[in-house]
């Protein structure tokens, strides 16, 4: 079998995750299976309090226990008490004021879990309680107690283009409508944890499943006061993460490596689901009035909208999620005239921050909305609607930014109008007796690839690909992969740019001491980013292949990966990859490379929010069946289509996966998650009282069809799926809903009052 001299060729096919039978089989080492001697079990000890001045904290009975081995608190920090990313305001340690009840005001090292947890109840705090500030409306009140000095609105958003005056006379409809989005959990499978291991030599090591391991050696560095040659994070397999593993792991691994480096001894810590729901962060809840309208041949002409998000305690990275919904909010479509005004308010409940689709799913669901209200008016179909307005290639987005290339939409809402076939009455609501009325919706989405303006300076990464002896090739990339299958796809990209086969590549997961810092793994940029930081490493490796391939051959030979072979035209000779390799290998030519890719430039004014602000941009319209019973109020989604443009696929298996794994999130969202709270409490703090969709909620009848609109930038084409998976679901169902009661949806998750006929 000539295994190296063939070709891979694994770009788009439908290829098993390569990690897939590890995970099934429960033989993939996890945080919670590795251990090591010695090693503490911590625990966090949270306020309690959703907001509350500290007046005392006493640790006395705590370290009266034998088991306990340590604790820290802020006076232990010997750097910095902070790791924030964009706004600086929230210490690692509270020591003073308490803003959320998830604040942590200590750590407790023990030599057992159920030691570590009896240690927290022994803490005795006290507090001068202050009025708590729950929703969006009690902070922007006048009079309102401030939960940060600066005032209660954390971030604000601008996007101004055209005139919305002018946008209004030119209209002969207009709609107007408040929508209501929630807090949503991420509730990934495997809850926050990481483990701190101190060398004795003044560095540390952080073993971690998170996204942005760069990010978490910038934490400790800093609330370490170390230099970050001195920090090492591994990423460590994760079991889930959707944005709520992005800037979290930063306090967790911030507070281990304090506790660690007190104690002279590795830490580990993994939070309960309890905790992890109460302490971390959520989906933005927001509030977004739209205003929208269009002339008499149904043309758009202009949106008017007002964004308010409650961004918790804290700013978090609620800067960048607002930025993205600003962006965002108009849609696929082309409107002359749109401003768009976006607050973010603190509140006294736990900190919002990135989660799945990053401030557009709350957008798409009002923007979709409207556009069936439009459609309505001027009697329209939806789709043919949104067709006459979608934004094509040569028209310039909210942003005036004119896309060049790579804009699928009008291809994903003409699949769409061919699946959902020619019937006049498609969108009509079909009563089949006994109170059951069945419904079909539709929902689109835009989303930039990647950081875009708001993350530009940090939009950039590394692989490294090292050519071994036996002709196996290791990669190291700067991105995480977090369950969404990046290990799968950056390896079918290094098969094939290399021309070798499949499973002689092995991609590592993250080590900040190997690669160098690639920015965070977040916003659907890992194929482009990690795959062409591949590409780039293979391509230089390649030069030397074909260099040895002209000594070997002749002067005109050069390695061709098409065919896992270098040629010489003239003499016609031959050398396979293996004989190549081996050539290097004596002639001390090094076959290891770091590879390097910078995203495209993008830039904004920050005043009016004009200009570029993603390089590349992904497209999708979905359809959502619902059976509703207007007796019990219960919403069945019979089936779903999702018709993605994310160019280039390069697993079309994992990229259903994706999709798939999006439609449930998104259900979830639409129609079960809910918290309740009350006063600054989360009283929803495990999976029984907080409702995820379970197998039975989701419907087998998916259909995950791909537009491959081709992106010059990306790897074979690609761009990016993970987040526009989830985008325009709930916005699907709210719209199948809608046409199935014939009344709007304005609030998220459907309520059952609204569902029961009356
Ligand atoms: Mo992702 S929500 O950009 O971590």
């Amino acid at each position: 079998m000539k295994m190296h001299d063939e070709p891979a060729g694994t770009v788009g096919r439908a290829i098993p995750a390569v990690d897939s039978r590890a995970k099934a089989a429960g033989s993939l080492a996890f945080l919670q299976d590795i251990a090591l001697p010695g090693m503490l079990h911590a625990r966090m000890v949270a306020a309690g309090q959703p907001h509350a001045r500290i007046t005392d904290l006493s640790l006395e009975r705590v370290l009266a226990l034998d088991q306990v081995k340590c604790v820290a608190t802020a006076d232990d920090v010997p750097g910095e008490n902070r790791v924030g990313v964009i706004i600086d305001d929230q210490p690692l340690f509270a020591n003073e004021r308490v803003r959320y009840e998830g604040d942590c005001i200590a750590v407790i090292g023990a030599v057992d879990p159920r030691a570590a947890a009896e240690a927290v109840s022994l803490v005795n705090a006290r507090f001068e309680v202050l009025a708590p500030v729950v929703t969006i409306e009690e902070a922007r009140a006048p009079g309102a107690p401030l939960i940060h000095e600066g005032g209660n609105l954390a971030v604000e958003r601008t996007l101004l283009s055209g005139d919305i005056r002018k946008g209004e006379a030119g209209s002969e409809f207009i709609v107007e409508q408040t929508f209501r989005s929630p807090v949503q959990e991420h509730a990934y499978l495997e809850p926050l944890g990481a483990m701190a291991i101190p060398s004795g030599d003044g560095s540390i090591e952080i073993l971690a499943p998170a996204q942005c391991p760069f990010y978490i050696r910038e934490a400790v560095a800093r609330c370490l006061g170390l230099q970050l040659s001195r920090v090492r994070v591994i990423q460590l397999p994760m079991g889930g993460a959707f944005g709520g593993k992005e800037d979290v792991p930063s306090e967790i691994c911030g507070r281990l490596a304090v506790l660690a480096t007190k104690a002279r001894r590795p830490v580990r810590m993994i939070l309960s689901r309890e905790e992890d729901i109460l302490y971390t962060s959520k989906r933005h809840p927001m509030t977004l009035r739209y205003r929208m309208g269009c002339d008499a041949d149904g043309c758009l002409t202009f949106a008017d909208i007002a964004i308010d998000a409650d961004v918790g305690a804290y700013g978090t990275l609620s800067p960048v999620v607002l930025f993205r919904s600003t962006i965002h909010a108009a849609g696929p479509y082309r409107i002359p005239n749109v401003r768009v005004i976006t607050k973010g308010y603190y509140t006294n409940t736990a900190p919002k921050g990135a989660f799945r689709g990053f401030g557009t799913p709350q957008v798409a669901f009002a923007y979709e909305a409207v556009m069936d209200e439009l459609a309505g008016k001027v009697e329209t179909d939806p789709i043919v609607f949104r067709l006459k307005n979608a934004l094509r290639s040569g028209t310039p987005t909210a942003t005036s930014q004119v896309l060049e290339e790579s804009v699928g939409f009008a291809a994903t809402l003409e699949k769409a109008d061919e699946v959902l076939g020619s019937d006049e009455g498609r969108f009509k609501p079909r009563p089949i007796g006994r109170g059951l009325v069945a419904a079909r919706g539709v929902a689109s989405m835009i989303y930039g690839v990647s950081l875009g303006a708001a993350g530009r300076a940090l939009d950039r990464g590394a692989a490294k690909v090292e050519i071994l002896k036996d002709c196996s090739v290791s990669v190291f990339v700067g991105c995480t992969d977090m369950g969404q299958g990046a290990l799968t796809v950056l390896s079918q990209i290094a098969a094939d740019t290399l021309g070798v086969q499949l499973h002689a590549v092995v991609v590592n997961r993250v080590d900040t001491d190997v690669v160098p810092d690639s920015g965070p793994t977040v916003a659907s940029r890992t194929t482009v980013v990690s795959g062409n930081a591949i590409i780039d490493a293979c391509r230089k490796i390649m030069v030397r292949l074909s260099e040895v391939a002209r000594a070997l051959l002749g002067e005109d030979a050069a390695y061709d990966p098409a065919t896992g072979t270098a040629i010489c035209s003239r003499s016609g000779r031959k050398a396979g990859f293996r004989r190549l390799v081996a050539a290097c290998f004596d002639r001390r030519i090094g076959l290891a490379s770091i590879g390097w890719y910078a995203v495209p430039e993008c830039r904004l004014d920050e005043e009016t929010g004009q200009g570029k602000a993603y390089y590349v941009y992904c497209f999708a319209t979905d359809i959502a069946d619902v059976l509703i019973d207007t007796a019990t109020g219960r919403v069945e989604v019979t089936s779903f289509v999702a018709i993605h443009d994310s160019g280039r696929i390069v697993n079309r298996l994992t990229a259903a996966g994706q999709v798939e794994g999006g439609i449930a999130q998104g259900l979830g969202l639409a129609l079960y998650e809910r918290y309740k709270e009350a006063g600054g409490h989360l009283r929803s703090t495990d999976l029984s009282t907080y409702l995820l969709p379970t197998s039975l909620d989701v419907c087998d009848d998916i259909r995950v069809e791909f537009i491959e609109a081709l992106s010059s930038d990306g790897p074979f084409g690609a761009k990016g799926l993970g987040e526009p998976a989830i985008i325009p679901v709930p916005a699907a169902v709210a719209n199948a809903v809608s046409n199935a009661l014939g009344k709007r949806v304005t609030a998220l998750p459907i309520d059952r009052d609204f569902l029961i006929a009356t």
